[in-house]
């Protein structure tokens, strides 16, 4: 077996920890592809040496300019890569465009006719997920790399649902829960003490968490400052501060507005141990993002969801995630009902048991 995974986004890099962790301790025979889509220390090479992730054996350098240009030297590389390597299995997590970049790599190889070529399977983890959105470059690049690959591997049953809905065939399809909750669990210990909170000088459930980073949120000038507007408001009334981490796309559209209020603490990109501290000692998050989302869900912790939909409806109807968008409204009612203790305590979906990692494993060696 000889595996090939392509990967580059903070996302990917954490969630895909623990599988590249038991593929090393298994001596399994595998490699990885780096298309530097995200490219700053903060956002990539941080959490390959946190997670101790063996150096990326090929590094692509696509520029991001456009997407267009993003893609067709990506997968002209990783093309070229698996003539070279013929791996057995490809395998691509999650809805980023490194991630459809590294699939649609695979598919146009396996197109060769000539038997010489063995096929390639493409494997996806995190499979499945779906907001129903189509504005979503992620939701585009979810749907084709599910009918694109040949082994699936769904987080939950909503996902499995999703993928029978489209027809994709049972037999492609295994469900082994999410690989988040083995990050967590191999790391949690560590995550109970650090020294985050005297460097920002905190107080423990004292202080809100923010990110963002959805277009929808952040190049949208005007639902941007809606929502610093709103957090604003919050803070003042509340005596609680922001501390907002935040993402090299945000920042781009903040320099443009620039901001200063003396309660939202603009920090670089955090550490994963550093960020979950946060998350675990804040009295709230509010995000954008899909991976916290999953997060707040294992710690327990109240989340505001600023999106008017997810592709992760566990962490709202199991978890304790609330689905606000950019509405006031929505958000002071969450919120109200958060200040009085009038809170679901949530729970923790089924198979996020730390083990998705060793299933995932498991079901490519039985292949
Ligand atoms: C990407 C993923 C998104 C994921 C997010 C995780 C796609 C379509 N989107 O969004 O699903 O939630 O990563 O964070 O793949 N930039 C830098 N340095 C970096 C990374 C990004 O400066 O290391 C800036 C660049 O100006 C870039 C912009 O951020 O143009 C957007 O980056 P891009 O990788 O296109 O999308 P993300 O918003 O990071
Ligand atoms: N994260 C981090 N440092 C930060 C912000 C986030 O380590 O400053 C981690 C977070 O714990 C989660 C992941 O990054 O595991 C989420 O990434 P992001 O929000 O960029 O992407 P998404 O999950 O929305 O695709």
């Amino acid at each position: 077996m000889k595996i090939c995974i392509v990967l580059s986004t903070r996302p990917e890099i954490i969630k895909l920890a623990p599988l590249i962790k038991l593929l090393k301790l298994k001596k399994e025979n595998f490699f990885l592809i780096n298309t530097n889509q995200h490219y700053l220390n903060m956002m990539s090479n941080i959490f390959f040496k946190y997670f101790n992730i063996p150096h990326p054996k090929y590094n692509i350098k696509a520029s991001a300019k456009t997407h267009g240009i993003f893609f067709s030297k990506t997968i002209k590389e990783i093309e070229k890569i698996l003539f070279k390597e013929k791996p057995n299995f490809l395998i691509v997590q999650g809805d980023t465009n490194t991630a459809l970049a590294g699939c649609l790599a695979a598919s146009l190889y396996n197109r060769k006719f000539s038997t010489k070529y063995k096929k390639i399977k493409v494997v996806h983890v995190e499979s499945g997920l779906r907001s129903f959105d189509d504005k979503m470059p992620e939701e585009v690049n979810r749907k084709l790399i599910d009918h694109l690959s040949n082994i699936l591997f769904p987080p939950t049953d909503i996902d499995l649902k999703n993928l029978k809905n489209e027809n994709i065939k049972d037999k492609k399809i295994y469900k082994v829960g999410n690989t988040i909750s083995d990050t967590i669990k191999m790391y949690l210990p560590k995550i109970k003490k650090n020294k985050i909170l005297n460097k920002l000088n905190l107080r423990r459930k004292n202080f809100f968490l923010l990110t963002l980073h959805r277009p929808e949120s952040v190049d949208n000038i005007k639902n941007l400052i809606k929502l610093l507007f709103i957090f604003q408001k919050i803070s003042n009334k509340l005596n609680k501060q922001f501390i907002f981490p935040v993402h090299p796309r945000t920042r781009k559209s903040l320099k443009k507005i620039g901001i200063s209020h003396e309660r939202l603490v603009l920090t670089e990109p955090l550490g994963y141990l550093e960020f979950n501290f946060l998350v675990k000692n804040s009295f709230a998050v509010f995000t954008d993002s899909g991976g916290i989302t999953e997060e707040t869900t294992v710690f327990g912790i109240p989340c505001f969801t600023l999106r008017d939909n997810t592709e992760r409806p566990e962490t709202v109807l199991i978890g304790t995630n609330q689905l606000v968008g950019i509405n006031p409204k929505k958000i002071k009612f969450y919120l109200n009902d958060l200040l009085s203790g009038n809170i679901k305590k949530g729970s923790i979906p089924e198979l996020w048991d730390g083990k998705a990692a060793e299933r995932i494993v498991k079901k490519l060696i039985s292949l």
